[in-house]
């Protein structure tokens, strides 16, 4: 049995979606159980626990020959990470309870980063859970190409999006969380002995000006991006309620400047399947529903 956090979520939904299909036994873990009813009528348990909640998630991860551990994201943490190093805590009294096979971590590209950003809180958690004696993976995806659904509706109104990632032609490492989902799925039904990081991409890298192609495609208009300039980015980020904006751009700087990366380079990252336009076209198909 596979425990799964986060499968109301994008990827741990992913994650589920894969193992039933591969007729595994999956245990969905929810801080809101009323939002799985369709998981539990596709035949799986259910049990309740919040990432701040070591005895729930002892008894979530109790039994699994696998766990995938997906932490919230939080854009506006604060400055010292403490949100972060709370949950961090939590996993490794849990883990260390429950001693599950083995554990997949959702982790990001760049969490080996020197340099203090947003992601600093996944190399947080990866050194904290790097102490525990239980064989885990650190999966280290890209961008992930469904951030692109804050692209839709400007794209499909004024045809202009506005972009954080420049220079627009620059290539950035991105992937689909379908590929994000099936890859989880494979390496928790994997074996291995102790510690390993797992990079993984899409099948190409992506620029923003080709993520305006692509919608342009898509949608039969003119869509073009826009470069929202880095000395404005503060007060906008102020103005939208962030608190405390500096990790955000600190992450964003990192993408532009070439130091977020892969510890294993472009070369050696593992690639996913799923490309820039079918995630898109999802995109938008979605928001026409909504
Ligand atoms: N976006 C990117 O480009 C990118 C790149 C690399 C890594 N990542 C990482 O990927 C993760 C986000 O993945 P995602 O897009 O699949 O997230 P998501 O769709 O936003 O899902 C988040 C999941 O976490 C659950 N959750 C929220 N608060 C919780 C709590 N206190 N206790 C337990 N569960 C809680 C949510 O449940 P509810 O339904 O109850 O809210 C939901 O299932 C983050 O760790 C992020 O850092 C993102």
């Amino acid at each position: 049995m596979f425990a799964i956090t986060g499968i109301t979520g994008n990827v741990g939904g992913e994650v589920a979606r894969n193992l039933l299909a591969a007729k595994q036994l999956v245990r969905g873990v929810a801080r809101d159980v009323g939002k799985c009813d369709a998981w539990a009528q596709r035949g799986c348990e259910i049990l309740a626990a919040d990432m701040n909640d070591p005895p729930a998630l002892t008894a979530a991860f109790r039994g699994a020959a696998g766990v995938f551990v997906l932490v919230p994201p939080n854009f506006d943490p604060s400055p010292d990470f403490r949100e972060a190093r709370g949950i961090a805590r939590t996993l490794r009294t849990a883990l260390n309870a429950a001693r599950p096979g083995r554990v997949v971590y959702l982790s990001t590209i760049g969490a080996q980063a020197a340099q203090p950003n947003l992601l600093t809180q996944h190399t947080i958690i990866e050194r904290v859970l790097g102490d525990l004696p239980v064989p885990i993976t650190f999966l280290r995806p890209a961008w992930f190409m469904e951030n692109s659904s804050w692209d839709v509706a400007p794209a499909t109104s004024s045809g202009v999006i506005p972009s954080f990632l420049q220079p627009l032609d620059k290539p950035v490492p991105m992937v689909a969380t379908a590929d994000i989902g099936r890859v989880a799925a494979e390496l928790l039904r994997e074996t291995w002995s102790g510690h390993r990081v797992v990079e993984l991409e899409g099948p190409h890298r992506v620029t923003p000006n080709e993520i305006a192609a692509t919608f342009a495609r898509l949608l039969s208009r003119a869509v073009k991006m826009e470069v929202v300039p880095r000395e404005a980015w503060q007060s906008l980020f102020l103005s939208q309620g962030m608190k405390n904006p500096t990790p955000r751009i600190q992450m964003l700087d990192g993408f532009n400047e070439g130091w977020i990366e892969f510890a294993c380079g472009e070369a050696s990252s593992r690639k996913g399947k799923v490309p820039l336009q079918t995630v898109l076209r999802s995109l938008i198909e979605r928001a026409g529903k909504s």
